[in-house]
């Protein structure tokens, strides 16, 4: 490597441009690979369109291979990060310990002149949300044993960001395109701990929150309160997708069937939960499993955050190693007018949320520690992030 290289805290070359000055801002830096720009240019023939994998609300992700060795993943942060080098060592560092088989592994990154680039793991299988979850283009078949694996790998990956980690990590983003799938269609969660590398005011920031707000926590996308519990909404949605093969949102489908959340409450109602498991299985799928699972997404997603369980729990509920009550299953909270939630821009539009639960404005309003981690403006008024203590939620 040409630039500053360390592997597990040792330097393998001498800087070779750089100074004291650099050195300064990556001691203390460990277990961190640092790349090169140019050895990453070389991986992915100069950021080749043919080696673009991807796009998401954070830069452009390619396909390339480094050192002639393993496959990786090369994510390319958008350009305008203020976060100096020292900062954005420090993250990666918390992103780099963080090791589960369920999650996304980082080799590394590179973090020369103003490139913020990092460096996965690839995973052959590409995500949820474009093979299951995203149309059928897709020629792989998601059997019910292969839901179950993804459903309870992904619960386990959350469980350990949550509970295990120190301090924990809320994800902010569990969704259909941050699960990958590797060679086996074993589960992994991608880009925990980014939100933090980019400044919340980047423009691309609204739309990393349009692409997920069918994910969205009422308590989170109305009044800004992230929590665990946020991602154990989103998670529910996730789940419920895995199970009936849809999206959140499909509003080519009638009214009634628009909103997966809407649905399966209406048919957990009419105890009709059945009819909404993926037709692509063809019927070869446990039916009691598959509505355990559904009646698990509808506790993660219930309104109050108190209520939904925590990820260690649910990976109980999945495996079957624990109970659960199914009348303690309340309608979920869910956001049906997601067109006007706009979180970024200047006053223009009036905003208009609906929030299908009355109970809301109590649920989020527990005495609760918080302190802000990002923000952003709403169309009405300033949109804040803020990260609230959920220890008694
Ligand atoms: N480690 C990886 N291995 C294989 N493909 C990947 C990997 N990381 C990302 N991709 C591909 O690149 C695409 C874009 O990923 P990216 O995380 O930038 O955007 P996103 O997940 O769609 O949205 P968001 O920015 O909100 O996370 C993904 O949908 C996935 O197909
Ligand atoms: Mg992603």
């Amino acid at each position: 490597m040409t630039c500053f290289s360390f592997l597990c805290g040792r330097r393998l070359n001498p800087p070779t441009r750089h100074s004291s000055e650099l050195d300064d801002e990556v001691s203390g830096v460990q277990n961190v690979v640092l790349y090169s720009y140019k050895q990453l240019r070389t991986a992915t023939n100069d950021f080749s369109p043919i080696n673009k994998i991807g796009e998401g609300g954070f830069g452009s992700v390619y396909k390339g291979k480094i050192g002639n060795e393993k496959m990786a993943a090369i994510k390319v942060l958008s350009p305008g990060s203020t976060q100096g080098v020292k900062e954005f060592l420090t993250e990666i560092q918390v992103i780099s310990d963080v090791q589960h088989e369920n999650l996304v592994k980082l080799y590394g990154c590179c973090v020369q002149e103003n490139h913020r680039i990092l460096v996965y793991n690839y995973l052959e299988n590409n995500s949820l949300a474009q093979t299951l979850i995203g149309g059928r283009n897709s020629s792989i078949q998601f059997s019910w044993q292969t839901r179950v694996k993804i459903c309870v790998g992904v619960a386990k990956g959350l469980a350990y960001l949550h509970e295990e980690v120190r301090p924990p990590i809320v994800h902010r983003d569990i969704k259909a395109s941050n699960i990958l799938l590797d060679k086996d269609l074993s589960p992994k969660i991608s880009d925990f701990g980014l939100a933090k590398l980019i400044p919340a005011n980047m423009t691309h920031v609204s739309t990393r929150v349009a692409g997920t707000i069918g994910y969205l926590a009422p308590e989170y996308a109305m009044k800004g309160q992230l929590t665990r519990k946020a991602d154990i909404y989103s998670f529910g949605v996730l789940l419920i997708e895995i199970v009936s093969g849809r999206c959140n949102t499909n509003s080519r489908l009638p009214a009634e069937e628009k909103y997966i959340l809407e649905r399966a409450w209406q048919l957990h109602e009419k105890r009709e939960l059945v009819s909404l498991v993926d037709i692509a299985l063809n019927g070869d799928f446990d039916p009691e499993q598959a509505c355990r699972f559904l009646k698990i997404g509808l506790l993660c997603t219930q309104d109050f955050p108190k209520l939904r369980p925590s990820m260690s729990t649910v990976v109980q509920m999945l495996t079957g190693d624990k109970d659960f009550d199914e009348n303690a299953i309340m309608k979920p909270g869910l956001i049906t007018d997601f067109m006007d939630l706009n979180i970024k821009s200047t006053p223009k539009t009036k905003d208009k949320i609906n929030h299908t639960s009355s109970n809301f404005l109590a649920s989020g309003s527990d005495n609760l520690d918080s302190s802000t981690l990002s923000s952003g403006t709403s169309s009405q008024a300033t949109f804040t992030f803020t990260a609230v203590d959920d220890r008694s939620t």
